[in-house]
């Protein structure tokens, strides 16, 4: 009897701890410490956020605007991804220099090149300001238009008393819960940030689009900076006077390696999530949206594909727009099959049944019916401005007349007239004519064939400006205020439907949806079966990648420094990339992967595919972040960078 109790329990502790939803404000980490602490984590709430004493969001900065980078030495230098400093490679890139293609690393300090308008942003401190920014506000008397009035007021008196001692401060008020909470944070902001080291894009962006999104994944996505200061340690403009800067804190390095099971967490700033919202949503961006986008991109894909194919330099040209139409391309066909899989409207309709049972004679009584309503009125509309977006907008020639800047280096006239032909085609084929211009309603008239009308639009300039300047006037001036104003309403019903939300599961913790702000999300190191019959291992390989090596594939054709490298044998095992199940999106690539001692063990780059329904509904069976490991970005800047003595600087633990 005892002996089966104790191999129960034993078998207990191995079964795979229920992988975490969240994404959790730092300041208020201490109502999850215990949680992490039970599942691993060995340090305080105190080590992960303080304003008294160094603690780990020092090591942590927002990297230019919309991605995370953390400090790994205490001379400045920071970790981020590859794709995160691509475009200051690129722009530092000429066709002698190609450091996109060959990889660059500063010898000495001098080499380190400057960024203009590059900057990282440290947070000093973060509170809830709700009582200051409601100040003076009467929810009986004032409509949302005078709410946000006064909240627009109070957050500027907020800031500026923050931002008073100067020296690069910055502040920024944010709602949280859709306006039930705000915080305010104050940052300090560097803008001498230096390029010091990135692989070649054949490692650093190995798998290109083919492996984006997915697993098993071979991405050695890392590149290198360093924060520099006045003399001062103070933010400073870009001077040669200027020294490295030395942080409160810099991230140790462990090598002691990743095993599934493994605690882990990410601190970082998530761009943007919808968690809480009404299946009317949902419903809207699993079957409208994203099939309608997905569909618009793949007609782009493809013509961008074709020429690509056929020359070099076209392949160039617009290898960087492609890998931005396809990324959100790809994200979508996971996003809403993911959510037709966990079946995610019908559960949220249920969801919304009982809870207006509940609700019943309760202030929040009809709120989920008035939310439907107004997604009712609401989604046609958002639905033509989505499509104005991926149609109109997508075509260079008409952004070009709406005076919007295109490189004419990265311009390829026969691929932008074919997309104008496809594009106008599903943009009159898929709106009532109600959401067009007169003057495109003319124009359809007047050329009754769209290739007629792309050949005068692509002869005559002024033709060109007139077609952009109607839809742009359309767009801007009618459908995007109409847009606006029911959206108003809407975060309005879903202030009341979120506080709602709270009220009725009171046993419940909410983390407030992703804003770009500090978050920390927690979890561990685990593989998952993405169908029947298949289980990813958690933990990708050198060999692996020499497996996809392939020379006449560009995404896989790797350096042959890297096959010399595993050639000479001994490193089959290097350690390539992990997965586990933090909850992460959009912009916490960069964001440092710490171990349960807060030990640097990766960088965070990626999610997997079928997990990428997680900005809306996480799946604990599902949703993976993907990280490269930290042992690989050292094994790249020993055997392919030749920098090790970038090494010397960093921490190094078992
Ligand atoms: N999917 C990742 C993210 O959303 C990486 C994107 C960059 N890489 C690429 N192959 N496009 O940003
Ligand atoms: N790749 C994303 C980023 O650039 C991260 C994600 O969406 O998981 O932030």
């Amino acid at each position: 009897m005892r002996k089966t109790v104790i191999i129960l329990l034993s078998l207990l502790a191995f079964l795979p701890v229920r992988a975490d939803e969240g994404m959790w404000l730092p300041a208020l980490i201490s109502q999850r410490i215990a949680d992490m602490q039970a599942k691993g984590f060995r340090l305080t709430a105190e080590d992960i956020y303080s304003v008294n004493q160094a603690s780990l969001k020092d090591a942590v900065v927002l990297f230019g605007s919309g991605c995370t980078a953390e400090l790994v030495s205490d001379e400045g230098l920071l970790f981020t991804n590859h794709h995160c400093g691509y475009s200051f490679i690129q722009k530092h890139s000429s066709v002698e220099y190609d450091y996109l293609k060959d990889g660059f690393w500063a010898l000495t300090r001098n080499e380190e090149l400057p960024n203009p308008g590059l900057t990282v942003k440290f947070l000093e401190r973060m509170e809830d300001v709700t009582a200051q920014v409601l100040k003076g506000y009467n929810p009986k008397k004032m409509d949302e238009e005078a709410r946000l009035n006064i909240v627009r007021k109070n957050s500027e008196k907020l800031r500026e008393a923050a931002v008073k001692d100067g020296n690069g401060l910055k502040a920024s008020v944010e709602a949280l819960y859709y306006g039930n909470q705000y915080f305010l944070f104050v940052f300090r902001e560097y803008r001498d940030v230096r390029l010091v080291g990135a692989p070649p894009s054949s490692i650093g962006k190995f798998g290109g689009e083919t492996d984006n999104w997915m697993w098993p994944r071979h991405t050695g996505d890392f590149s290198i900076f360093r924060i520099y200061a006045g003399k001062d340690n103070l933010p400073a403009d870009y001077s040669e006077d200027n020294v490295p800067y030395r942080p409160k804190k810099s991230l140790k390095i462990s090598l002691a390696g990743v095993r599934e099971g493994d605690f882990t967490f990410v601190y970082g700033c998530p761009g943007s999530t919808r968690e809480y919202v009404h299946s009317a949503e949902v419903d809207y961006i699993a079957n409208v949206s994203d099939p309608e986008k997905i569909a618009l991109r793949t007609t782009r894909l493809d013509i961008m594909k074709k020429y690509m194919s056929q020359s070099q330099a076209v392949r160039i040209q617009y290898s960087s727009k492609y890998a931005g139409v396809a990324n959100a391309w790809k994200k979508w066909q996971g996003e809403a099959k993911g959510i037709r899989k966990m079946n995610t409207v019908a559960v949220k309709r249920r969801f919304e049944k009982d809870f207006e049972e509940w609700a019943r004679g309760t202030q929040y009584e009809g709120i989920t019916g008035q939310l439907a309503n107004l997604y009712a009125a609401r989604n046609p509309l958002y639905r033509a401005a989505e499509y104005y977006n991926e149609t109109v907008r997508s075509i260079e020639k008409l952004q070009m007349a709406s005076g919007r800047k295109v490189d004419p280096k990265d311009y390829y006239q026969p691929i932008d007239e074919e997309t104008f032909v496809a594009m106008m085609k599903a943009f009159d084929g898929a709106l009532d004519d109600s959401y067009k211009p007169e003057y495109f309603i003319e124009g359809r008239k007047k050329y009754a064939d769209m290739e007629r009308w792309k050949d005068a639009v692509f002869a005559d300039s002024l033709e060109a400006k007139a077609l952009a300047t109607s839809l742009d006037e359309f767009y801007t001036k009618n459908l995007i205020p109409q847009v606006n104003a029911l959206n108003r309403s809407i975060n309005l019903a879903n202030r009341t439907y979120m506080k709602a939300q709270m009220d009725y599961l009171r046993d419940k913790d909410f983390y407030p949806d992703a804003n770009l702000t500090l978050r920390v999300a927690y979890g561990h190191v685990e593989g998952y079966s993405p169908s029947d019959a298949i289980y990813y291992k958690p933990v990708s390989t050198l060999k692996g990648i020499i497996e996809k090596d392939d020379p006449d594939i560009f995404d896989y054709n790797i350096p042959q420094e890297l096959r010399d490298v595993y050639a000479a044998g001994g490193h089959d095992s290097q350690p390539v990339c992990f997965l586990a199940t933090n909850h992460t999106s959009g912009g916490n690539s960069g964001s440092p992967v710490l171990n349960a001692d807060g030990n640097l063990i990766g960088i965070n780059f990626d999610r997997v595919w079928e997990g990428t329904m997680s900005d809306i509904v996480f799946d604990p069976e599902f949703c993976r972040n993907i990280s490269i490991d930290v042992r690989y970005i050292v094994f790249i800047i020993k055997e392919i960078g030749h920098a090790d003595y970038l090494l010397d600087e960093m921490t190094f633990v078992q």
